[in-house]
């Protein structure tokens, strides 16, 4: 790979530079910023820093200075050559149309705002018209990058791809950079980059000097990212416009483009803290063609086999066309793909036998989803007794097609599918397309499907905005999606299959109108629709754990994080506990009296400790293992460990295997059998073993992995997923270099393989993990409740209730944990709260109530000091809210005091 990257980068260079001409294709009449001029710009006193905590208003518009200087300077234009299908193509973009005003507003403008349907031309043509201005050229006005972010890394290197091909340059100047990889060279002029990873560049360069645009992409997502960079963004095009007006050598002014598939944009254009000048909307035209929505009659709680049924009857009874059907996790998606492998696939085709062949009996749909009393019992839950349609006929009824709808009459889905099978003359060509799935088969959706064969994707909502997938005339709407939930309040995170927003139904829909007309069969009714779904999708920073990004803004001097101009302020909550946290982690020092005001405790600027954290792109509490993993030659086992819990658990779990395993039924019996057997051994005979900590299992099957060099077997053989063990090996590789490179002295070589740790590390490693997650302390609740509950039996089928600080139920040790099999330990970390039928702790470690006194101190309350039966002076440490009593300390002065 490297050498491979060496040769890229060396073509790169050779490659000849596109002149810089008289223009030849675009905006003749457009004129640049002015050369740097020597001008003395007053500031006010004492707010310099790069974010004083009152923020300043940009005084002057571009506009007004760029419109005096009009007719003076011509803009350069640069030629390219683009291969001819591009060119064709491309003039079906609407955006093309657009390029005029677009490039005049960019000129004109510090920040401009490009809303578009997914599909005009957004991510590919912007990039390109900014190229042919000039931007990004060395020895134009706007020598710097034009950097183009995105909230998933499939997009980032995908459209760089595309937009080298559409330019035919190189992929080194045309690049993209994501956490783990990327293609950047001294060369490049567009860099595509996850909004994670220009978040961080920012740690390093506020100023951003190697850009001169910065294209934030797929706003309307309104990831945390992308809230906080638009936010920050806005800061430096005020800096570095102040620096250009003052001349400072060489200074350009920066330029923003916020781009978004809907024209919910009020959050950013009409926010004054955010931009004080609104700044210019400009809305390509849709050309989209018309989509035909078909709801269903009835919402069926069986949207799995309601899918399949739809594809089946699509298949079979509509014209050529694609069909991308969207359901919420990994999980269905393969388990869907399969079905229809089985049913409609190339095998199925030329087995003419469809009845004996296709659908054996171990195959038939498990529960038939027509269930009239379930449906009407759901229908009623709901409110809606009517059942009504409403039609929706406006978006272009004049497609003359089956109604799919029609033939309601209660057969079985199997007899159903047999003979919607036996009537298929061509076969389906199944892509899956979800994020855990390796980058090469995310790729295969771009790529033209086999002759005779009609594409169908499956899809999570990843093909909603950000890729386009070519020739899909049918969607398939299940209308959920699974989320990330976060309960602000106990911590606690879950995912959960919740209905989408009218927004993303929406943007579902339209997938179906990009080449033709289209239909748009979604798997719920009308009037769940209208009375159900939100009408946008709620924007992360309101749903999400803050941490992180807090640790990142004070980092970038941003002490007050409550006064940053968020597009949707978090909760004042959320932001007090996240600064709890970190200043229980030590990144933060107890907020000053002068900065608080009353109850809002927020302030309290950033330690050594939290800088240092501050340099990982991680959740601070594996930064804070990390800055402290250097004691007993600790260090490469919490890189490991940390790599590991940052990627998630590696391990296939109950649930997973049905659908990870490509064998059947019968098959994945034998391999459940298998799995629970090795983990069996492994609870006993592991050399990190003894069971205290399920860290110590991923961090053995980490070191296995490693020995046996990786692969798919030893993956099959030790149940773990073989994309997350590589992301784990990556991250390794790119914590140690981050530790090598900023933390002068501390050597980090990345050895993959490590020899077993000694006793002595492996406590180090609990302790370690005690520190950072010294707020989640869970203890069996028989020794808390003592006095009240007094000999209660708890049922070990029931599982033995835990108490856990700052959750007000029982909590319990989810059966995954090597600790569950073990005798149930008394005191425990976690570093999971999971919710479905009750709270289950994951991720857990055995520890000694002894090290809290010392490890947590600023949690504890001691007794007064009293002798011991030795005659030792000893106090009783309290920890946390409930008081629990921990093993008395010998008193030292410091205690005494
Ligand atoms: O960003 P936006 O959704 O507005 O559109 P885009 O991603 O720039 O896509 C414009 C067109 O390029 C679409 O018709 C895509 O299908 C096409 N495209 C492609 O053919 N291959 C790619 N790898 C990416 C885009
Ligand atoms: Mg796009």
């Amino acid at each position: 790979q490297w050498a491979m990257k060496q040769i890229e980068t060396a073509k790169g260079y050779e490659t000849p530079k596109p002149t810089i001409s008289d223009p030849l294709l675009t905006s003749q009449d457009i004129i640049a910023p002015p050369p740097a001029k020597k001008r003395k710009v007053e500031r006010p006193e004492g707010k310099h820093g790069p974010l004083g905590e009152s923020y300043q208003l940009p005084s002057t518009s571009f506009a007004s200075r760029l419109n005096s200087l009009q007719g003076q300077t011509r803009i350069k234009n640069i030629t390219v050559q683009r291969p001819s299908e591009v060119q064709e193509s491309r003039l079906l973009l609407p955006i093309v149309a657009e390029e005029q005003p677009i490039m005049e507003a960019i000129l004109l403008n510090p920040v401009v705002i490009i809303c578009g349907e997914t599909g005009s031309g957004k991510t590919t043509q912007v990039p390109q018209f900014l190229y042919e201005a000039g931007f990004g050229m060395p020895g134009s006005d706007n020598p710097g990058m034009i950097g183009v972010t995105q909230p998933r890394r499939v997009a980032a290197m995908s459209m760089a791809s595309r937009v080298a091909h559409e330019l035919s340059l190189t992929s080194s100047k045309v690049s993209y950079q994501i956490r783990y990889d990327g293609t950047v060279s001294p060369d490049t002029s567009i860099k595509f980059m996850t909004d994670g990873v220009l978040l961080r560049e920012l740690a390093t360069d506020f100023l951003l000097t190697k850009y001169s645009v910065i294209i934030i992409d797929e706003a309307h997502e309104r990831s945390i990212n992308t809230d906080i960079l638009i936010g920050v963004l806005s800061r430096v095009l005020k800096l570095r416009e102040d620096m250009w007006k003052d001349g400072k050598d060489g200074a350009k002014p920066l330029r923003l483009v916020i781009m978004s598939a809907t024209l919910r944009v009020s959050d950013f254009a009409e926010n004054k803290a955010l931009f004080p000048l609104p700044p210019p909307i400009i809305n390509v035209a849709a050309r989209q063609h018309p989509v035909t929505i078909h709801f269903s009659r009835r919402t069926s709680s069986d949207y799995v086999n309601e899918a399949i049924r739809k594809v089946g009857k699509i298949h079979t009874r509509l014209p050529p066309g694609g069909i991308l059907v969207f359901l919420t996790g990994q999980n269905e998606i393969n388990g869907v793909c399969r079905r229809l492998e089985g049913m409609f696939g190339k095998k199925a085709l030329s087995n003419r036998n469809l009845k004996t062949a296709v659908i054996s009996p171990t195959d038939t749909i498990s529960h038939v989803a027509l269930n009239q009393a379930d449906i009407e019992a759901e229908e009623m839950e709901l409110g809606f007794d009517g059942l009504e349609e409403i039609p929706s006929g406006d978006e272009g009824d004049e497609f003359d097609v089956d109604d799919l709808e029609s033939d309601d009459d209660g057969r079985a889905l199997d007899e159903e599918l047999d003979l919607i099978a036996a009537e298929t003359e061509s076969f389906v060509h199944i892509v899956p397309l979800y994020s855990l799935l390796p980058s090469d088969k995310q790729m295969k959706v771009f790529a033209t499907p086999p002759p005779n064969s009609r594409l169908v994707v499956v899809s999570t909502n990843i093909a909603e905005t950000s890729l386009t997938i070519p020739g899909i005339r049918y969607v398939v709407d299940c209308g959920r999606a699974k989320e990330r939930c976060y309960d602000i309040s106990s911590g606690m995170q879950s995912f959960q299959v919740t209905w989408v927003s009218k927004a993303s139904a929406a943007q579902r829909a339209g997938r179906a109108g990009r080449t033709g007309s289209g239909h748009c069969y979604r798997l719920y009714s009308s009037a769940l629709f209208e009375h159900h779904f939100d009408k946008f999708t709620q924007p992360e920073i309101l749903r999400t754990p803050i941490e992180g990004i807090v640790l990142q803004m004070k980092s970038m001097h941003i002490d007050v994080v409550a006064n940053f101009p968020f597009p949707t302020s978090p909760d004042r909550n959320m932001l007090r506990k996240a600064e709890k946290l970190l200043i229980m982690l030590g990144a933060l020092g107890s907020p000053t009296a002068g900065l608080v005001a009353g109850a809002s405790a927020v302030g309290g600027g950033i330690t050594a400790l939290g800088k240092s954290m501050a340099l990982f792109p991680l959740h601070p509490r594996f930064s804070r293992m990390l800055v402290s993993g250097q004691q007993h030659g600790c260090l490469p086992y919490v890189i490991a460990v940390v790599a590991a819990l940052a990627v998630g658990d590696p391990f296939i779990h109950e649930e997973g295997l049905a659908t990870d395993d490509d064998g059947d039924d019968s098959s994945s019996e034998a391999v459940r059998a298998r799995r629970k057997a090795y983990f069996q051994t492994m609870a006993t005979h592991s050399s990190l073993g003894n069971s205290i900590s399920d860290v110590f299992k991923i961090l053995s099957v980490v070191g296995a992995y490693e020995y046996a060099g990786g692969g798919h077997k030893f993956c099959a053989d030790h149940f773990v997923r073989l994309k997350m063990m590589e992301e784990i090996h990556k991250l390794r590789s790119q914590i140690s270099n981050i530790i090598e490179a900023s933390f002068l002295g501390t050597s980090a070589m990345f050895t993959p393989q490590l020899p077993p740790p000694s006793d002595l590390q492996l406590k180090s490693l609990r302790q370690l993990m005690t520190s950072a997650f010294i707020d989640q302390v869970a203890i069996r609740k028989d020794l808390v409740d003592q006095n009240t509950e007094s000999g209660t039996q708890y049922s070990m089928a029931k599982g033995i209730p835990y108490r856990a600080m700052g959750i007000d139920e029982d909590v319990f040790l989810h059966p995954s944990s090597v600790l569950a099999s073990a005798s149930p330990p008394q005191y425990i970390i976690y570093t999971e709260v999971v919710r479905t039928s009750r709270a289950w702790l994951k991720g857990l470690t055995m520890i000694n109530p002894s090290w809290l006194s010392s490890l947590g101190k600023s949690l504890c309350s001691f007794s007064r000091p009293a002798p011991d039966s030795s005659g030792l002076l000893v106090a009783i440490p309290y920890f946390g809210p409930h008081r629990w009593e921990l093993p008395p300390v010998k008193c030292t002065e410091g205690l005494q005091k």
